[in-house]
């Protein structure tokens, strides 16, 4: 019988010599442990997946200082957050989030038909009067990515306490920290103390980003007990697959990877923060693995995007993500994040 080849999957934009910089992944890959531990497990593929996955959950457990009973396991972030949305906001009830903000939220929400209420920012910055403003009786769940993707600022430990302080125990506020591990300052919230004090909390967390395993889609959540409790009876089973979990088994115990993917995103971000401020152009300070530029209008935000483009470097506009004068630059390899400034230095003929 004759061969019949399965296709292979295309990403057009992202076939050849380009450089991509659109979603925020770990320029690094993964670890060359965790590509070890996927071959060495890979007839592992007709096996059904584990699906209490305990060794993980001890390890994370560990690595986050908190009990195994405190943590569950899913198929990227992502699906926690589809989760969240169905299981907990009954029909009348709705979500809020901030208006420049990571796309899942909003479009979960109106996958689920649920009311989604979007707060304006303050000069870019999340504002936490404007959501509360925002919240009612039928509030169900505030997400605040942190820091937040795409602006890349953070919300400090006392602006998260001072907020749980006026959000009603029956309200959620899902704390999502996919790039905590970039954070350099001091003052980014406490999740364990917040924790201990808020029942209506819900850390998020993936590997999709410092540990380089987002085409493997694994994440987790952080809460007490009865929450965590709540999730794992009523989440799909064998979700999370066999080499998900060997690769992410792997992931959390090559630290030195980590160490070294957040030491080159941080000389990565100097670059191009400094860079592109010398270069003239409006951009925030980053607490990620990202840097988000802002523009007095959309033709100079394209006329960026379509400069980069031509040299083969791909980032990402923000309309999605809630504002249409703004571009997001993945950081990448120390040298590409160079290549960045010197294309943009060259001067344009017109
Ligand atoms: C704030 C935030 N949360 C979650 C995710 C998705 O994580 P995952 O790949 O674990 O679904 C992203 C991805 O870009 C993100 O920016």
């Amino acid at each position: 019988m004759e061969e019949v080849k399965a296709p292979l999957y295309k990403n057009l934009a992202y076939e050849g010599d380009v450089i991509r910089l659109a979603q925020n992944e770990n320029p690094y890959g993964a670890s060359p442990r965790v590509m070890d531990a996927i071959i060495k497990n890979i007839h592992s593929v007709s096996l059904y997946p584990d699906v209490v996955l305990t060794t993980l959950k001890e390890k994370l457990a560990k690595m986050n200082q908190v009990s195994p009973a405190e943590i569950n396991i899913s198929a990227g972030s992502v699906s926690l957050i589809d989760q969240l949305i169905s299981r907990m906001v009954k029909a009348d009830e709705n979500i809020v989030i901030p208006q420049v903000t990571f796309v899942a939220y909003k479009l979960c929400a109106d996958i689920h038909f649920k009311e989604c209420r979007i707060a304006l920012m303050d000069h870019y910055h999340i504002d936490l009067d404007a959501i509360l403003k925002l919240c009612d009786a039928k509030t169900k769940l505030i997400f605040l990515s942190n820091p937040n993707n795409p602006t890349g600022t953070i919300l400090s430990h006392q602006q998260i306490i001072d907020f749980l302080a006026k959000v009603p125990r029956e309200t959620y506020v899902i704390l999502d920290e996919a790039y905590t591990e970039y954070v350099e300052r001091a003052d980014f919230p406490d999740y364990k103390q917040i924790l201990k004090q808020y029942a209506n909390v819900i850390i998020l967390r993936s590997f999709s980003k410092v540990f380089g395993l987002a085409g493997l889609r694994i994440g987790y959540a952080i809460a007490q007990q009865a929450v965590i409790q709540d999730l794992e009876t009523n989440r799909i089973p064998f979700t999370i697959t066999t080499l998900s979990n060997f690769a992410a088994l792997e992931a959390v115990d090559d630290q030195e990877h980590v160490a070294f993917s957040v030491k080159n995103n941080a000389i990565g971000r100097e670059i191009l923060l400094t860079g592109l401020r010398k270069l003239g152009y409006n951009v925030l300070p980053s607490e990620s693995n990202f840097v988000f530029i802002y523009f007095e209008t959309t033709q100079e935000r394209d006329a960026l995007h379509d400069r980069l483009f031509a040299n083969k470097i791909i980032v990402r506009k923000m309309e999605a993500f809630g504002d249409a004068r703004s571009l997001r630059i993945s950081v990448g390899k120390v040298e590409e994040n160079a290549k960045i400034i010197e294309c943009l230095s060259v001067p344009q003929s017109n």
